[in-house]
């Protein structure tokens, strides 16, 4: 590649807080349901449209030959082998009841046959993730470090399985729900608590703040997660999956490496009791 990663980094900062700006304050007129997906909890507002347009206006405009994948359809080819992975509002949901933990996540990722760290096989190389409501700047690009607001952040301090604070999510199928109960009922008593805060990239962005000490999910999508797991791995949190595989849809547990270890025995024995 012939582009510094610290430079898609500073491109991903200057759209996600751009766009943010524009959603928060939108948010403080009103909020219009545009669509459901996949069930009544999955929705899609005209914000998120908005805001996704923004995103995809403003990386042409800086990077006219990637290629963007978003959230709520943007599917644009390019010639780079970069890829901008966007989520538009991360948290529609809190979005929707104006409950403060939502989130722009914009990513830059490449496929170049070097081991995937995202289970579509992509690699994010530069990202940031910006909470509207705080005012917070989350960054970080692939070997740079992550910080927030331009200060170097550190992860999660060590913590026993018992004094973790962590945070997970959950779908939006029935059927989704009802294995993540079964995970629950298994973790919840050996943890110190449970935060379900309902944005996938804030969890990991808490994360590589050291505001909670671990995180879990399960059927994430690559916008959900392409900027913030780089993020909380350059601060310094292990990010992996269950076993051999790749974090992401699967099963996506982040940590230091001694609590992740723990969470992904705990899930796969869950798993072997659903199985
Ligand atoms: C959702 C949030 C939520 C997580 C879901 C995601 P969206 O993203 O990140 O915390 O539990 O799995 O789908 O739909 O608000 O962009």
């Amino acid at each position: 590649l012939s582009v510094d990663a610290s430079t898609l980094a500073d491109v991903a900062g200057s759209l996600a807080r751009t766009v943010g700006r524009v959603i928060h304050s939108k948010r403080a007129i009103g909020v219009d349901v545009a669509a459901t997906k996949s069930s009544l909890s999955d929705v899609v507002t005209a914000a998120d449209q908005e805001a996704e347009r923004l995103l995809t206006e403003g990386l042409l405009r800086h990077r006219p030959d990637d290629a963007i994948l978003g959230e709520e359809g943007a599917s644009i080819a390019g010639t780079t082998g970069i890829t901008w992975v966007v989520d538009p509002i991360d948290g529609t949901v809190n979005y929707l009841y104006n409950i403060p933990a939502y989130a722009v996540s914009v990513a830059a990722t490449v496929e170049d046959g070097a081991p995937g760290t995202m289970s579509d096989g992509r690699r994010a190389i530069a990202g940031a993730v910006y909470l509207p409501v705080t005012g917070e700047l989350f960054t970080a690009w692939e070997g740079g470090g992550a910080f927030l607001d331009g200060k170097r952040l550190s992860g999660p301090a060590e913590s026993e399985l018992g004094t973790t604070l962590l945070a997970t999510g959950f779908g939006y199928t029935v059927e989704r729900r009802t294995e993540q109960v079964e995970v629950l009922r298994h973790v919840l008593p050996r943890v110190r608590d449970i935060r379900r805060m309902g944005s996938a990239a804030t969890d990991l962005c808490m994360l590589a703040a050291g505001r909670v000490d671990a995180y879990y999910e399960r059927g994430l999508q690559p916008w959900d997660y392409a900027a913030a797991t780089l993020i909380a791995r350059e601060a310094g949190a292990t990010v992996r999956g269950l076993g051999e595989a790749a974090p992401g849809e699967e099963m996506l547990i982040a940590g230091t490496p001694a609590v992740t270890a723990e969470l992904a025995a705990i899930v796969a024995e869950a798993y072997r009791t659903l199985a």
